[in-house]
């Protein structure tokens, strides 16, 4: 493959989310976020974890944006804290939590590096879901109103905006299962939520136009779905799944319809949606964020909720989050991405790496992480391909900047390009920091 396949104008870039980083969550006006809440309680957290301290990225957002120059990023993904912005959720706006986007954004400008900020990265203000949150229709109208106070502040310095981070995970992990905030287990919520971030990302863009100048779009995660046998069985569960966790918001989205596989999966729980949502939700976007990490082999499994489908592990290579190495799905994806949604949406891959274990304290100028190396290097050449073929692809981020909190999983998993030390917060550069600045260095991965 040849290096001309990333133009000179690609985005090289590595993504993080505010309440994985920054820690001070509380610090300067700010108000409690349901990750706040969710942290705090006993037994929902590894090691009971929090995002406390966690890289003390608010006080160290300077060196952070140096290493960033280091590696030669142009491009930084960050997610904007909604409840250091309004404490409460709406209303009343807290200049201090403005003000430190402010300082980090024009450090980055400043270092030569295109700010992309994420709205809405899984940290709802508590205030909020004391009133319902994702499941009352009112939150549309408060995300609209968060969005346009942080368009007014910060349009002058982010180009790229992106609304929600995986809506599929907000709903799924955080109402269907459980396992991440707000932690609820109901079924019947789970659209209900689904829909209302939807309409929230469309009020948002529709806010956009009005107020901004450069440009908007939303960032799902997608996962291939490939069916384990030729049986009419795990044929049909692989299409649920790719309903349920690929078509679902992106269908919306762009045909302001959901897939027809919906209603039956959700059944009773599907609720009748007011058909003028639609054209809401499908406001026109500038650019799709897609994020990648694996795909999923699947097969029929009756007693899976929704999606009555489960994955199966095929011989091959693992992360330590139990993710399959699959680079060549994300060529795939993207593919099928152009010819379901159109050739005229522009692509950034808003976050892609993995996990693999480091020791906690760096031995050593560089961390040496061989396999997060080759996990770059291969979806970096799945990306080159794609481009190869026509997909317009402007970007690529890697996950993530820094080790940092993996959410529920706290701190056992380390994702970073660049090691934390928790104990002393030192940063060590990992060998994929270095590869991955001589990829940006030559414009692109050579043939192996
Ligand atoms: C994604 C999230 C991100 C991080 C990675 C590993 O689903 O968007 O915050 O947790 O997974």
């Amino acid at each position: 493959m040849s290096d001309s396949f990333f133009p000179d104008s690609f985005l090289w870039g590595a993504a993080t989310a505010a309440y994985q980083i920054e820690g001070s969550p509380l610090a300067d006006g700010a108000g409690p976020s349901i990750w706040q809440r969710f942290s705090h309680t006993p037994g929902r957290m590894t090691n009971g974890d929090t995002g406390d301290v966690a890289c003390d990225h608010y006080n160290l957002y300077k060196q952070d944006v140096a290493l960033m120059s280091t590696i030669g990023l142009n491009a930084y993904r960050f997610s904007i804290s909604w409840s250091r912005i309004l404490p409460e959720g709406r209303g009343r706006v807290n200049q201090q939590g403005l003000d430190f986007y402010r300082r980090l954004t024009d450090e980055l400008l400043h270092a030569g590096i295109t700010p992309m900020a994420t709205l809405y990265h899984w940290d709802l203000p508590a205030a909020l879901d004391d009133r319902g949150g994702w499941l009352n229709r009112d939150v549309a109208e408060w995300f609209a109103e968060y969005a346009g106070v942080c368009y007014r502040a910060l349009d002058d310095r982010v180009k790229l905006w992106a609304t929600l981070n995986e809506p599929w995970v907000v709903t799924d992990g955080g109402y269907l299962h459980g396992a991440l905030a707000p932690g609820h287990r109901n079924l019947f919520e789970t659209p209900i939520a689904s829909h209302n971030l939807l309409r929230a990302h469309g009020h948002a863009v529709e806010a956009y136009r009005a107020l901004g100048r450069n440009e908007i779009g939303i960032v799902v995660n997608l996962e291939p779905k490939v069916s384990a046998s030729e049986s009419e069985e795990d044929l049909a569960a692989t299409r649920r799944a790719d309903a349920y966790m690929n078509r679902q918001y992106l269908d919306p989205v762009f045909f302001g319809r959901y897939p027809e596989e919906m209603a039956e999966m959700f059944g009773e729980a599907w609720p009748e949606f007011p058909a003028d949502d639609f054209a809401v939700i499908s406001a026109p976007i500038d650019f799709t964020g897609i994020n990648y990490y694996k795909r999923g082999v699947t097969k029929y499994d009756p007693s899976v909720i929704v999606e009555r489908a489960t994955r199966v592990q095929p011989t091959g290579i693992y992360t330590e989050t139990g993710w399959e190495v699959y680079p060549e799905a994300l060529c795939d994806l993207l593919l099928w991405f152009r010819a379901r949604y159109g050739a005229q949406m522009p692509i950034y891959i808003t976050e892609n790496g993995a996990a693999f274990y480091d020791p906690p304290t760096a031995l050593g100028d560089v961390v040496d992480d061989p396999l997060r190396v080759h996990y770059l290097r291969e979806h970096l050449g799945a990306v080159g391909r794609a481009r190869e073929k026509g997909v317009d692809v402007r970007g690529y981020f890697a996950w993530s900047l820094l080790d940092n909190l993996e959410w529920s999983l706290g701190f056992t998993k380390r994702f970073g390009i660049i090691h934390v030390d928790y104990a002393t917060q030192k940063r060590t550069l990992k060998k994929s920091a270095l590869f991955y600045r001589d990829v940006i260095r030559n414009g692109g991965v050579s043939s192996p």
